[in-house]
């Protein structure tokens, strides 16, 4: 198992080049098994999740072709109808192969998902929309059994939590329904709006992307398609932050910083310089203490829960007292007592985190528990006097494509050490 070994202190200057989304185009590959024909995708970032995908996806039927400019998928037939439990719990979005299986087939097996340990996780929701479409459901030894005797219906759905992963499936499920179908509450998450964009121009007929409600009239039979995955957000995100924590200068290019409003909003409060140009965001932070700003996590324009984390890192050296409210997983705040052991003066009450600002981090070990706590790690590691090593960045290298050597680029001193026992 892997660890980073950080030297905390230096500015960051330089350049970023952002990559594409992982959150986006997760769906996207899944939702290429909605055709017979050739889906190619450009800037599908190289992560563990997305090659924990191409075996699932192997695993049912695609046909794969990867080079260093795009992934080719070609689902002429599939050919297995269960996603196994070794594949589907290393990542929770696998659980949306369920879709394409039931709507190509009729038939899927599928096991209940794992993914990132930051609350229960239920998937009630995926089942009540099933079985409104007309699928038959059991659960048998941890798999989701779906049955559908008939093609399946097109339906009206009020989401009672606005889920991104639920908004995913309800569209793979509609668009190839019988008849008209209708989200309400829908997640409006940009990752969204590009799976629907792509069954679009695949020939589907969804309208109200990036509201809360969606309305789709089901087509008989979807093309194949070609086309870009956006940048990560969440990566952008990321790097916005650790430039809030160490001070310098850097440009993220490639990257789409409306997307990001709300962050580079609270940015700015904190003492962030920020210009924005079409595709790039340029950061500038001098030596002044972090001006402390309160969060509370929601739902897209909201502030997201995936860079929450990571801004508690930056509040842990404000100057003064702030509070981040987690509103939409319930368990998502394990990196605070590994906050804690670099000196931070964090308080857990419920679903708040009080932060008391200190002067200063220092270096320890420390343990990555789940993908954006890793990168909140990284990033208070950065401003930690001395050294940091963190372990277990397997979590990391599920959702960032080549962090160190991008913040390594920009002056961050970060080593990547191989361990014999985890
Ligand atoms: C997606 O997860 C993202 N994952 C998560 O990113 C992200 O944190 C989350 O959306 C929220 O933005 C991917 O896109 C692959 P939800 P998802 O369904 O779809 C509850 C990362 O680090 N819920 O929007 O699984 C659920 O428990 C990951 O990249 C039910 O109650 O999240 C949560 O409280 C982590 N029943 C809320 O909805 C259900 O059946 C929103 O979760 C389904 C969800």
């Amino acid at each position: 198992m892997d660890s980073l070994l950080i030297e905390g202190g230096n500015k960051l200057y330089g350049e970023i080049n952002i990559s594409g989304s992982k959150n986006a185009s997760l769906p996207i590959m899944i939702a290429s098994m909605l055709t017979e024909d050739k889906v190619k995708l450009k800037n599908i970032p190289k992560l563990a999740d997305v090659r924990t995908l191409k075996e699932i996806l192997k695993s049912l039927g695609t046909e794969i072709n990867t080079s260093s400019e795009y992934i080719e998928l070609k689902t002429k037939n599939i050919t297995s109808n269960c996603a196994s439990y070794d594949l589907v719990k290393q990542m929770r979005a696998s659980f949306w192969v369920l879709a394409p299986l039931i709507s190509r087939t009729g038939y899927a097996e599928v096991s209940l998902p794992g993914g990132c340990a930051i609350g229960t996780r239920p998937v009630d929701i995926y089942l009540k929309i099933l079985k409104k479409m007309g699928v038959n459901i059991s659960i048998n030894e941890g798999y989701i059994i779906a049955k559908a005797e008939n093609p399946l219906e097109g339906i009206d759905f009020k989401l009672k939590k606005e889920s991104v992963g639920c908004t995913h499936f309800f569209l793979m499920l509609s668009v190839l329904a019988n008849g008209e179908s209708r989200l309400t509450n829908a997640a409006c998450e940009p990752e969204v709006k590009a799976l629907g964009e792509m069954l679009n121009k695949m020939g589907a007929k969804v309208s109200g992307l990036g509201t809360k409600e969606l309305n789709i009239k089901g087509v008989t039979k979807l093309d194949g398609v070609s086309l870009k995955a956006p940048p990560d957000r969440i990566e952008t995100g990321t790097f916005a932050i650790a430039l809030g924590i160490t001070g310098g200068k850097i440009i993220l290019k490639n990257t789409i910083h409306r997307e990001n409003e709300i962050l580079l909003r609270f940015l700015r409060e904190t003492g962030v310089l920020i210009k924005t140009t079409d595709n790039s965001i340029i950061l500038e932070k001098n030596d002044t203490r972090i001006k402390s700003v309160n969060i509370d996590t929601q739902p897209y324009p909201g502030f997201p829960t995936d860079l929450q984390a990571q801004f508690m890192s930056l509040m842990a050296l404000s100057d003064g007292k702030s509070y981040i409210r987690e509103n939409i997983f319930e368990n998502r705040f394990m990196h605070v007592q590994e906050l804690v052991r670099l000196g931070a003066d964090i308080k857990l009450k419920g679903d708040k985190a009080i932060i008391n600002g200190v002067k200063e981090l220092n270096g320890a070990k420390v343990m990555a528990t789940d993908l954006r706590a890793s990168a909140s790690l990284v990033i208070a590691a950065l401003a930690a006097n001395d050294k940091t090593k963190i372990s277990r960045i397997y979590h990391l290298d599920r959702g960032f494509y080549n962090l160190e050597e991008k913040l390594n680029n920009c002056g961050a001193s970060i080593a990547r050490v191989k361990e014999r026992n985890g």
